[in-house]
């Protein structure tokens, strides 16, 4: 069915391919059974873009997700292009989207579904009922900073550099994001950065702070070291509601957080731009926050729920189809619940492949459509 709702599909390198498959399978079940259907692009993004086109991302594929504000993608890397120069590499690809997208929020959430309590290395009674969701600055910070680069000091000495920069409005734009999302969940914003060591940490802790008492005093605002908070997260991670930091504290922790919902196989993530005024849309694009896993693409077994999560945020964040984008979460939750698992996972009563735990919530999707 034709459709405005555009989006750009990058599959990427790795598992990329293999958990995009299992969304694609979801955007068909939606098309037949719900009537919402979508315009999908499919492009190259990271090492297979560079296979065929020598560059990461082509003008051509910046060009359509311009164009299209959405974009969906599996993930980028590997060992195969590992020692290309830094602008050729895979990840370079993904960085270009974000920054000439202007996405400068990443929202990971991280929700430890009650079937997957013992999935988690870390006791039930810490993660059980677990709900956070980490807003990292994603367009700025030392990914982005100049100077930056090696070069030879002399008598067989090199240096590298990188800069860790960020200015007041980068600052008050993230922090906006996350007052505003905690408005609607728990009310309490937790805000990291290392202000004992760093400028930048002193000026976030500044704006971030003016900006909550200008705008929004009703949320309950605290400061934490992001050393501090590394060790909180895995000491009681319930304690936190939203957490709003840096590009690579933002990075650290997520990674950390994956591992309180059981697997980063189940970490979705939406990074958003700011909305245009005219219209109120947003730039978005939408990834699970795990990379191409090497050790186990070609294998089948990639746990695909953190991308068909990833598209349900889309659903919710670039859709306005929070009806569906709730379909979608309920049939991923009943899933674990009924025991299906993949590997990622561990124990279950049933284990399956990629195309399995698709299979099963495809199955899960007719019986709440039903
Ligand atoms: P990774 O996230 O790819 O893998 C870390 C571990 O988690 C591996 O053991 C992997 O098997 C496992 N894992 C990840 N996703 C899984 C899934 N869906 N199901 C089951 N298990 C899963 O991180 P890495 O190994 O550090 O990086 C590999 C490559 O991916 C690198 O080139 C890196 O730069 C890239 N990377 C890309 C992204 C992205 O595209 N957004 C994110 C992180 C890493
Ligand atoms: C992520 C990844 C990326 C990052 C890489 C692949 C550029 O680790 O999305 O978490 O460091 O931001
Ligand atoms: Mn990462």
């Amino acid at each position: 069915m034709a459709s405005n709702r555009t989006m750009l599909m990058l599959p990427g390198d790795g598992i990329g391919p293999e958990v995009m498959g299992e969304v694609r399978r979801v955007i068909d079940w939606m098309d037949k059974r719900r009537h919402v259907s979508f315009d999908v692009k499919e492009d190259l993004v990271g090492g297979s873009a560079f296979d065929k086109h020598g560059t990461p991302l082509a003008d051509k594929t910046m060009q359509d997700a311009l164009d299209c504000g959405v974009v969906l993608l599996g993930a980028v890397g590997g060992p195969k292009w590992d020692n290309l120069p830094f602008d050729k590499k895979p990840e370079r690809g993904l960085l270009r989207l974000r920054k000439e997208m202007q996405l400068f929020a990443n929202l990971r959430p991280a929700k430890c579904f009650d079937a997957l309590v013992e999935a988690s290395s870390l006791k039930p009674e810490i993660v059980r009922g677990l709900d956070i969701m980490i807003v990292r600055e994603l367009t700025g910070g030392v990914y982005f900073g100049e100077p930056r680069g090696i070069s030879d000091i002399g008598n067989g000495e090199r240096r590298g550099v990188n800069t860790q920069v960020y200015t007041t409005s980068e600052i008050r734009r993230v922090a906006a994001v996350a007052f505003e999302l905690a408005q609607k969940r728990g009310n309490k914003v937790t805000s990291l950065e290392k202000a004992n060591v760093m400028e930048s940490g002193v000026l976030w802790r500044e704006e971030v702070t003016k900006l909550h008492q200008e705008k929004y005093k009703d949320v309950q605002l605290e400061h934490m070291y992001a050393d501090n908070g590394a060790m909180q997260l895995v000491r009681a991670p319930k304690q936190f509601d939203v957490m709003v930091t840096d590009n690579l504290f933002g990075d650290i922790l997520s990674d950390a957080a994956a591992m309180l919902t059981g697997s980063l196989g189940m970490l979705p993530s939406a990074s958003l731009g700011a909305a245009d005024p005219a219209t109120g849309r947003r730039m978005a694009l939408f990834e699970p926050v795990h990379g191409s896993a090497p050790d186990i693409s070609g294998k089948g077994i990639a746990n695909p729920l953190a991308t068909i999560q990833s598209f349900s945020m889309a659903l919710r964040y670039a859709y306005d189809l929070g009806a569906d984008a709730d379909l979608i979460d309920q049939a991923a939750e009943n899933v674990l619940k009924s025991g299906v698992r993949t590997a990622d996972l561990g124990g279950g009563s049933a284990k399956v492949g990629t195309t399995g735990m698709g299979d099963a919530l495809l199955k899960e999707l007719d019986k709440l459509a039903a």
